[in-house]
């Protein structure tokens, strides 16, 4: 579904070129879970924002979903961009007013959604994520975890193809971070595709393939051996459930 033919990227500006990504070749499959790992300024925000559609490379060829994403206007991206691919940030990105409900809410009002269908998809969205219980919060009244939880109830719920996270644990704590990674390993048992890009070496081998990135090339791409399960808040609250029923 993702397919990377010798990318490059080269940043100018009056004085300086800088080559980011210098030829990067990538192919995943729908229902992979793929971590991008590499050090502080290596490029991966960098393929990220190209795999995200929110930038564009200098040269080579992307075929998202069989498109060809550069001959594309920035009109369709957007559009690509809305149906296929869901975002989650390090920082989470939501709005401080809204409650959780209404950051979920949100880009589904702007494409013109009827309410019954949002709600519907909103409870559902919060619900994967473990949060029915905190539909009423603001962020400012939710930890740090619950935060990124309502950040991918908030892409989920605009159905997807794929999840592009950039350092979704950054701004987290070790158990914190688990906890997200756990939300994530449910997802992908639930066939949805995953790209996160982490410098955390922990963190990557929750997924199920590797890709290692090094001065704007690949250094390595392998299965993940002995890949870590996560044990989440969702397995907690499924149990709870059990233990109740
Ligand atoms: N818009 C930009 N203009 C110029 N240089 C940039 C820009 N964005 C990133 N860079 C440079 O590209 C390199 C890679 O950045 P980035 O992709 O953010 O790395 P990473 O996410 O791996 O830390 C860095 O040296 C950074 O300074
Ligand atoms: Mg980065």
């Amino acid at each position: 579904m993702i397919k990377l033919e010798n990318i490059t990227k080269t940043y100018k500006n009056d004085k300086l070129s800088v080559e980011v990504l210098k030829g990067i070749s990538l192919d995943i499959e729908d229902g992979e879970m793929v971590a991008i790992m590499g050090p502080s300024g290596s490029g991966k925000s960098t393929l990220m924002n190209i795999i995200g559609c929110l930038d564009v490379p200098t040269s080579g060829i992307y075929l998202l979903s069989n498109q060809e994403i550069q001959k594309k206007s920035s009109r369709q991206l957007a559009i690509i961009r809305n149906r296929e691919l869901g975002f989650i940030f390090q920082k989470y990105n939501l709005i401080p007013q809204l409650t959780a409900e209404e950051n979920v809410e949100m880009p589904l009002i702007y494409r013109g959604m009827a309410t019954r269908e949002r709600i519907k998809r909103t409870r559902e969205a919060l619900d994967r994520v473990g949060l029915s219980h905190r539909i009423k919060h603001r962020p400012a009244e939710l930890s740090g975890g619950e935060q990124q939880r309502v950040a991918i109830a908030r892409a989920l719920a605009a159905e997807p193809r794929v999840l592009l996270a950039d350092e979704p644990t950054g701004n987290l704590d070790t158990k914190t971070g688990e906890e997200i990674m756990a939300v994530f390993q449910e997802l992908n048992d639930q066939c949805m595709t995953l790209v996160l890009v982490t410098h955390d070496g922990d963190i990557a081998q929750h997924c199920k393939r590797l890709i290692r990135i090094q001065d704007g090339i690949i250094i390595g791409d392998s299965k993940v051996e002995s890949r870590i399960k996560a044990r989440g808040v969702l397995a907690e609250l499924n149990l709870a459930k059990a233990v109740v029923s």
